[in-house]
């Protein structure tokens, strides 16, 4: 039985959970900060920062404390090194370290995106997957399609060119007037809306697997808003900052046509490659696989199985970081104390060479 404790700080969650060869779950505990960044509309790095050290003690206290473990008990610390917010990265870096000083554990730096992959892994029936699977990671800072080889083998696809999924979600919520984070407010409103009231364009509809995601955000800003300037001419650059909403506008209906454009390009390439690549099944990860009309379009269209994380588990927390550091830790991964963060750090072939 090899228990890891898993620290996740990437963004705006502090997290930290204790988990059993990759897969139980003994504890898991997340604390959001999504309330103290509602008032910007969107994540704030100093702001995040500051939080994640404040709460990074009690955090991972509370994970050990539930698991009924203490340090010593567990064989490794396994922390997300990158990619995120290097300030909030820090936190929880340095918070890995000085524990595995004092207890002489190892210590595993994770990769954020393939801790969203191994999200899955911590609700599979327990029989192994047949490689290869399609793995589609869509969050609030990433859209990536990656044929995944075996435990720590990734090919890159494609992913997002601009704008990640969830990060359209949230701005499109923020000119709709709904509450952050957009994407389960968006998912919310568009329940009593009618997804065929506006055309929205499907970006890079072409035969790449990469997506883009502003041309569908700026087409939405520009159908439900009015420039509160009057000056303005209708053909120029259309600016969040200096929009109103047209008066009647149905918000459902506008928050159901961006979803089904989004929705819609995501599972068109999702079902190609995986068509094209011969995969076993399709795994989607990251905080957007919450949404209820991506994952029942993917079930429909896809023609294979299709598999997602409870809700819980689809935002930042560490018991994903636990179980990818699980999978690098027995394939003999151990990093020094010096080891720095990698803000941009890409899911390549090879994470464990
Ligand atoms: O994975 P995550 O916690 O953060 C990153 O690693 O970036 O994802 C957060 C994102 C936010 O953009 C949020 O709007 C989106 O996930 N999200 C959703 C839903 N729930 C969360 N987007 C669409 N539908 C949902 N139900
Ligand atoms: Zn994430």
């Amino acid at each position: 039985m090899t228990l890891i404790l898993g620290i996740e700080s990437s963004c705006d969650e502090t997290a930290a959970a204790v988990v059993v060869d990759g897969r139980r779950i003994l504890s898991s505990v997340v604390a959001s900060q999504v309330d103290l960044h509602a008032q910007y509309g969107g994540v704030y790095p100093e702001v995040a920062s500051r939080a994640h050290v404040e709460a990074i003690t009690p955090v991972v206290n509370q994970a050990l404390k539930e698991a009924g473990a203490s340090i010593h008990d567990v064989d490794a610390i396994a922390v997300t090194r990158g990619p995120g917010l290097a300030g909030s990265l820090l936190v929880g870096i340095n918070y890995a370290k000085g524990l595995a000083l004092v207890s002489g554990k190892p210590l595993v730096g994770v990769n954020h995106l393939e801790g969203h992959v191994y999200s899955l892994w911590l609700t599979q029936p327990l029989q192994e997957t047949t490689f290869p699977v399609l793995a589609l990671i869509v969050s609030g800072g990433h859209t990536e399609l990656l044929l995944m080889h075996d435990h720590g083998q990734y090919e890159r696809l494609g992913g997002t060119l601009d704008d990640a999924a969830g990060e359209a979600f949230d701005k499109v919520g923020r000119v709709l007037g709904l509450p952050f984070p957009g994407g389960p407010n968006i998912q919310k409103s568009a329940e009593k809306g009618n997804p065929d009231a506006f055309q929205f364009p499907r970006g890079k509809r072409d035969s790449s697997y990469d997506f883009s995601f502003s041309g569908l955000k700026t087409a939405v800003l520009r159908a439900v808003t009015v420039s509160a300037n009057k000056s303005t001419k209708a053909d120029a650059p259309v600016s969040e900052k200096n929009v109103v909403l047209r008066s009647g506008l149905n918000v459902s209906d506008a928050s159901a046509s961006f979803q089904e454009a989004l929705v819609d390009i995501l599972v068109e390439k999702s079902a190609r490659a995986a068509a094209e690549y011969g995969v076993t099944e399709i795994l989607i990860s990251g905080g957007v696989s919450a949404n209820s009309r991506l994952r029942d379009e993917m079930k429909r269209r896809a023609g294979l199985p299709v598999r997602y994380p409870p809700i819980n588990l689809c935002t930042d927390n560490a018991a994903m970081i636990a179980a990818a550091g699980y999978y690098r830790f027995m394939a003999g991964q151990r990093d020094d104390l010096d080891f720095d963060v990698l803000p941009n750090w890409p899911l390549t072939r090879g994470m464990y060479g």
